[in-house]
Order: structure tokens, then C-alpha cells, then sequence
């Protein structure tokens, strides 16, 4: 049985502070008059009425996202992307020059990012040559230091999930927080989802956000799932107003078109398909990683050099040669119809150059 205890856990100064009281904190009804929060009283500069701070605790949000998700509202925090619970989950769990985190590369590089920003060693473990989770070896490296493991599923930039039940496995042992992101969970096959395991699993953050199948990455709304008292010590260190009115409205309203999120997914999903089949015909291509994302790794000849031509063309794809795991790799997005077919294109014209130059 794990002996998790999130007193313990949390950073003894995040434990004892008093979170800052906003004046929408104080007083949560409706009134007539609004005097006390230093507004501009008169209205906004623009044609639109911000004057007004926004919900410190994003009710109505919550509850229609509660239901969607099948969690309580309580157990759900709003970021500033998420990348903001990324920060937090270290600023409250990780104390700098002391504690540690661990994640396992290649993977997102935020999470190093933001580690580095707080002054907390990053321990690393290579994920498998099939990007799959390296469990034996976490079971020798975790120690009590380590307070906060990042695992990335589906996994950027490989594209695949990573297996449930060996993330239960690390759930079970590991005394520290086991943080699954899941920003392209949308774009995975259903009920793959660690969300449903929020209650089972103390130690458990689950990680999404509006950004991806969404298409809201302009609004800056993540997600993070857990446990009332893990979800309440987010809430007490962010900052007061981290959503924004507009955010919050313009969400609220696209919940209502969760046919239209899931019609996207769906072409993505076909396009994903075509891609895949159409980049299997390039010589310079070895190897398509099966994807579980929006997007593809695929392994070529020169990767280097198509992402050089393709950008000199006009086509940006992420060239990912430098990163664990993913030598000569270039991660392609999938785009719409159109725009696959001319990154086809221009990469066929690219392959073909070098087979007439015997360079393939
Ligand atoms: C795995 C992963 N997590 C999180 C994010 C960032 O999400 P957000 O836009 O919600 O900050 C990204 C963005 O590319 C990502 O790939």
C-alpha cells in the first residue's frame, strides 16, 4: 500500500502561507454596486466591457467542465495554458537545490524548462527504443527526492501512449506525484484517459488542455485533474485572476461544440492516415512512429536537409535530430488537406533532387 501523505509532500513555506484574498475572493455574491477592487468604475477604453476582473475561480467553467470530464469541480485546476500547472506543480512540490523531478526523454521540454527556472534537478531516464516506459529502471532510480515525475501521454514528440497499467504500476509505489500529460488525449482512442483514475490515486495529476483538438492554443487554457487537496494547493499559489475574462467566456461558449472538436479530430485522424501512407512512399523515409497525437516522428535519410528545404519552401515542420531517441527524426503536424499535400509534394521534389544526385 502507498503511503502517500501530501502534507509531507508540499513545501513546508507553501503549507504555512496565507494565499493572497482578492477582493472577488472576499465577497462572492451578486451586488449593485461594485466599490471594492479599484475597477475603473466608468468602463473600458474598448468597445467591449473588461472593467471588470475576472473570476478568481472560474465557477461556471468548472461546472460545465466537470460534467464533461465526470470529475467534481473541485478537482479540476485552470492554467494559463499548461504550462502554468507545470510551473506551480514544481514551485509547490519542489524545493530549489533539494528536491528533484524525473522525466524521461525525448519528451516535452517544458518540463525541463520549467524545473530549471525553479532551481530543481532534473533526473533522466531514455524512454525505450519504442518510446515505451522504462519501468525497471524507474524502480531503481526513485528515491525520496524525487518529488514529481512528468510522463508525457501521448507522448511529443513520439506520437504514442504510454501504457496505462505501467503508470498504475509507478502509482502504486512511488511516494512523490506522478504527473500524466495529456494534451493530445483527444486525438487517442477512448477511455484511455488516466482521468478516471483521479480517485483511486492520490498521488495522480492528470494534465490537458483547450490548445490542441480544441484549437484554442490562442485562449491559453489548460487543465490539470487530481485530488481536492492536491487541486487546493494549486489554487492557493496561483495568481488570483490566471484566467482571463475573455478566456473564460469564449470557452465556456465553444463546450457547446464538442460535435464540431470531435468532426475536427476526426479529419485529423483521416488526414493522419493519408499522411502516413503518403510519406511511406519517399525513399528517404525509414521509419513512421505509430501515432496516437495529431502529428507524426518520422525517421528519414538527411533530416537536416528536407527540413532545411522545406523551410526554404515556405514549410515549417519541427526538426527533432537533436533531441534522445530521435536522430535524423523531423515532427510533422498534420494540417489540413491542402497543406499535406503540398508538404507531400515539396518532399517527393526534395527526394527526387537527390536521387538524381545518387545521394539517396
Ligand atoms: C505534451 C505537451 N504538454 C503541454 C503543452 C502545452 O500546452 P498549453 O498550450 O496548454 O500550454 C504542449 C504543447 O505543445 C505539449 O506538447
Amino acid at each position: 500500500m502507498n503511503t502517500f501523505d501530501i502534507e509531507k509532500l508540499v513545501r513546508p513555506n507553501v503549507r504555512e502561507m496565507a494565499p493572497y484574498s482578492s477582493a472577488r475572493d472576499e465577497f462572492k455574491g451578486e451586488a449593485q454596486i461594485y466599490l471594492d477592487a479599484n475597477e475603473n468604475s466608468l468602463g473600458s477604453v474598448s468597445s467591449e466591457l473588461f472593467n471588470r476582473y475576472p473570476d478568481p475561480t472560474q465557477n461556471k467553467l468548472r461546472t460545465k467542465v466537470a460534467r464533461l470530464k465526470g470529475v467534481e469541480p473541485e478537482q479540476i485546476f485552470f492554467g494559463n495554458g499548461s504550462d502554468e500547472p507545470i510551473d506551480l506543480l514544481l514551485r509547490a512540490f519542489c524545493q530549489p537545490q533539494k528536491d528533484r523531478v524525473l522525466i524521461f526523454p525525448p519528451t516535452y521540454g517544458m518540463y525541463k524548462v520549467q524545473a530549471n527556472i525553479n532551481d530543481t534537478p532534473v533526473e533522466e531516464i531514455s524512454l525505450n527504443e519504442d518510446f515505451s516506459l522504462p519501468l525497471e529502471k524507474i524502480q531503481e532510480v526513485v528515491n525520496p527526492q524525487i518529488k514529481l515525475m512528468f510522463i508525457c501521454s501521448p507522448n511529443n514528440p513520439s506520437g504514442n501512449l504510454i501504457s496505462k497499467l505501467g503508470i498504475i504500476d509507478i502509482l502504486k509505489c512511488f511516494k512523490g506525484l506522478v504527473v500524466v500529460d495529456e494534451a493530445y488525449i483527444d486525438f487517442a482512442p477512448v477511455n484511455v484517459s488516466m482521468i478516471s483514475e483521479i480517485n483511486t490515486y492520490p498521488n495522480l495529476v492528470v494534465l490537458q488542455t483547450f490548445s490542441k483538438a480544441w484549437g484554442l492554443a490562442g485562449l491559453r487554457l489548460g487543465m490539470a485533474f487530481a485530488q481536492k487537496p492536491i487541486i487546493d494547493i494549486l489554487n492557493k499559489i496561483k495568481y488570483p485572476y490566471n484566467i482571463n475574462t475573455l478566456t473564460q467566456q469564449h470557452v465556456l461558449e465553444a463546450l457547446n461544440g464538442i460535435d464540431k472538436k470531435e468532426q475536427m479530430v476526426a479529419t485529423l485522424l483521416q488526414e493522419r492516415t493519408w499522411l502516413n501512407e503518403e510519406l511511406k512512399k519517399l525513399k528517404a523515409v525509414k521509419t513512421i512512429y505509430p501515432s496516437d497525437a495529431n502529428f507524426l516522428l518520422v525517421r528519414m535519410e538527411q533530416a537536416n536537409l528536407f527540413y532545411k528545404k522545406l523551410t526554404q519552401s515556405g514549410i515549417i515542420v519541427r526538426n527533432r535530430s537533436n533531441v534522445a531517441l530521435c536522430d535524423n527524426c523531423l515532427r510533422i503536424t498534420v494540417g489540413t488537406p491542402n497543406e499535406n499535400q503540398a508538404l507531400i509534394k515539396q518532399m517527393q521534389g526534395i527526394s527526387l533532387k537527390l536521387l538524381v544526385k545518387n545521394e539517396l
